[in-house]
């Protein structure tokens, strides 16, 4: 990390918005000061000004029973009445709400009006089925309409879904459907990925399944199924249900009813420390308040004009506030690409780009750096002086990257908005405001307003500027997680605990102020890994590893790669049995692909290295700092702590 420091510190480039932009910018600086002076009137401002409210709200934040938040508790809406009928009935129905560009080329235009009749008839679909209040739906979809309306529908009749990202394996849908406890799994037949057809209902039945001594699942009752794939499917009669048969076939008359604004929204489920997955609860009327602000203010949503394209997928976060909930509150009209950058040219992205006139675009760093990679000659084959606004999340953006995204996508002008969030906090808390912050490459700069954040020490002590710790929030925020599913004691011991006396949020990150107080972030400081923006935990895919029979013992770390930010190495041990009869090479070939098959191909290691022994403390904690440093090729730190101090030069010798 120190290196990193160090880099960050020379780099002194800045970059304020052009007159012209900071004259039409939403986001003033003003709402800092109205924020300050008021923390949680201004929030009250927000949620009235933004959002409808079926009955307003008198109360603001109640934390009377910390880290339990409760935001606007007495008011009542409908999520999906804020994202949809309201706009119908202000009169911009025929506004293009979603752009929707399949991989093969289909395209759908999709008006707020007729998203609004799905889901109006989806929602009767739904509570034909018995779903209502506080059940959970799985949805496990390709980035089509389809997986908007399925989310927005749950919201309408009050039910929970859970998003599960189409890259996940049956096991891992299996485990999500398992705890959440869903009733109904909506999904496809399957959806166009890299050129081909990545079937999708084949493992909801698999997940379904009595597979690997669970038994057959126990609280699914019907599984929703879209068309899009054209890939045959197995039919199990009165579970299954296709989308095309009962959807358009339902009533399109539905009034959304008001539901308490902690009404729970979704669960998703992130990676953590520990090798089970955590149910992150947000409900609806705080949570929809700061999307749609931030969307807003940060992205700069002018709904009239702009073409907004956030290229997320809706199984992250990410996709769910910043594809889904922000913008369709905000009334914007936004590209939904089904598809990967690089299918069927490497140009496909800067195609869409040209072809809808996109003007603001919200990528992460793992796009720019494989961008960065094929070279400039690619985007530059296409007209992208639509592009007003480049935004950036999921990882640290190194200012090299930061550096090329504004010269050869932005035109040397558009502002870029990096902007640090986390599944847990719901929105985003700090970036700068485009029309506002003179810009620095590589940092995130500073909280919004009405946000609190704090580097600190240990202690908890703020470090000060210039100085290195760790990344704290410091007040309540609206979009806060309400929870872990079904765990609260987990939740309590994740996030409060470290910094218990202050009543600190800890965010797992470490961060630096620079001299002027503006954040810059250094990475996680747990067992989390950042691969391509997207949350893996060592813990989960080390117990992948050691479910193959051949596996003794297994450590996992997180390696800095170029493309991906970080790349998931392991290091395992073999039974001795197999190794006699396998060669390490063959080994390290099938454990790759048994890690892509139980977690999903996301999660499979860069290299596996077979090794003898593993670095442990007394204790018999793994050391995984000192396989980093192997890991990146690096001098190995420090031993001394180690039980056995021979074993790092046994591992470095046989790495090599
Ligand atoms: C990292 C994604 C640096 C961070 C929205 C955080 C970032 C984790 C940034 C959350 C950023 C996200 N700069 N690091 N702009 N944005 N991160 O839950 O480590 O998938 O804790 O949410 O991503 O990942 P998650």
């Amino acid at each position: 990390m120190s290196s990193q420091i160090d880099h960050l510190l020379n780099e002194t480039r800045r970059f304020a918005p052009s007159p012209a932009f900071a004259a039409e910018a939403v986001g003033t600086a003003e709402l800092y000061e109205r924020a300050a002076a008021d923390r949680e009137g201004f929030w009250a401002d927000q949620a009235r000004d933004l959002l409808h409210w079926h009955t307003p709200f008198t109360e603001v934040l109640d934390w009377s029973n910390p880290p339990f938040a409760r935001w606007f508790a007495d008011g009542e809406l409908n999520v999906a009445y804020n994202c949809l009928d309201r706009h119908v009935e202000s009169g911009i129905g025929d506004r293009a709400a979603l752009l929707w560009e399949g991989e093969n080329g289909d395209e759908r235009r999709v008006t707020y009006a007729e998203l609004t009749d799905e889901v109006k008839r989806l929602a009767n679909v739904l509570t034909g089925l018995g779903i209502g209040t506080g059940d959970r739906v799985a949805i496990y979809l390709p980035m089509i309409p389809e997986a908007v309306a399925a989310m927005l529908a749950c919201a309408r009749v009050g039910a929970i879904h859970s998003v599960v990202f189409g890259g996940f394996s049956a096991d891992s849908l299996r485990s999500r459907i398992d705890d959440a406890g869903a009733r109904l799994v909506i999904t496809a037949d399957g959806g166009y990925r890299k050129g081909k057809v990545s079937p999708l209902k084949p493992a909801v039945d698999l997940a379904l399944a009595d597979r690997n001594g669970l038994g057959a699942q126990e609280t699914v009752e019907h599984v929703l199924v879209v068309a899009r794939g054209g890939n045959a499917v197995d039919w199990t009669e009165g579970r299954d249900l296709w989308w095309h048969d009962v959807v358009p076939a339902a009533s399109a008359e539905h009034e959304a009813q008001p539901f308490p604004a902690e009404n729970p929204l979704y669960i998703l489920y992130t990676s953590g420390t520990t090798g089970k997955p955590k149910g992150i609860l947000h409900t609806s009327g705080g949570y929809l308040t700061q999307a749609t602000f931030t969307n807003k203010v940060v992205h700069d949503i002018h709904p009239e004009t702009d073409v907004y394209w956030c290229t997320a997928d809706i199984g992250w976060v990410t996709g769910h506030s910043y594809v889904v909930y922000g913008p369709l509150a905000n009334g914007a009209t936004q590209v939904l690409y089904e598809g990967t950058p690089d299918t069927p040219h490497p140009g496909r992205w800067w195609e869409i780009v040209e072809k809808y006139g996109v003007t603001v675009l919200y990528t992460a760093p793992t796009a720019i750096r494989s961008f960065m990679k094929i070279g400039r000659a690619v985007p530059q084959k296409f007209d992208l002086s639509s592009l007003r606004l480049l935004g950036s999340v999921g990882e640290p953006i190194n200012p090299e990257a930061w550096m090329w995204y504004r010269g050869v996508i932005g035109a040397e002008s558009a502002p870029i908005v990096d902007t640090w969030w986390q599944t847990e906090t719901g929105a985003i808390m700090i970036s700068a405001l485009p029309g506002v912050t003179e810009t620095k490459p590589g940092s995130a700069q500073v909280a919004l307003p009405g946000i609190s954040v704090d580097v600190v020490d240990e202690d908890g002590k703020h470090v000060g500027n210039g100085n290195g710790g760790l990344l704290v929030i410091t007040e309540p925020w609206p979009s806060m997680l309400r929870g872990i599913w079904g765990d609260p004691e987990r939740f309590k011991e994740t996030y409060w605990e470290k910094f218990a006396a202050q009543g600190y949020y800890f965010a797992g990150d470490g961060a630096r102020l620079d001299d002027d107080g503006d954040v810059w972030l250094l990475g996680r400081v747990d067992d989390v890994m950042n691969v391509s923006g997207h949350r893996l935990s060592t813990a989960e895919i080390e117990s992948a590893l050691v479910g193959n029979d051949a596996v003794a013992e297994a450590a996992v770390v997180g390696a800095s790669d170029e493309t991906t930010g970080q790349a998931v190495v392991a290091f395992v041990i073999v039974k001795e049995s197999y190794l006699a009869e396998h060669s390490p090479e063959g080994l390290a070939g099938t454990l790759r692909l048994w890690v892509g098959e139980q977690i999903g191909p996301i999660a499979r290691p860069r290299d596996i290295y077979i090794v003898g022994e593993l670095p442990k403390t007394r204790s018999g904690k793994i050391m995984r700092r000192l396989l980093r440093d192997v890991a990146e090729g690096r001098e190995v730190g420090d031993t001394t702590t180690l039980a056995d101090t021979s074993v790092m030069s046994i591992i470095s010798a046989q790495v090599k």
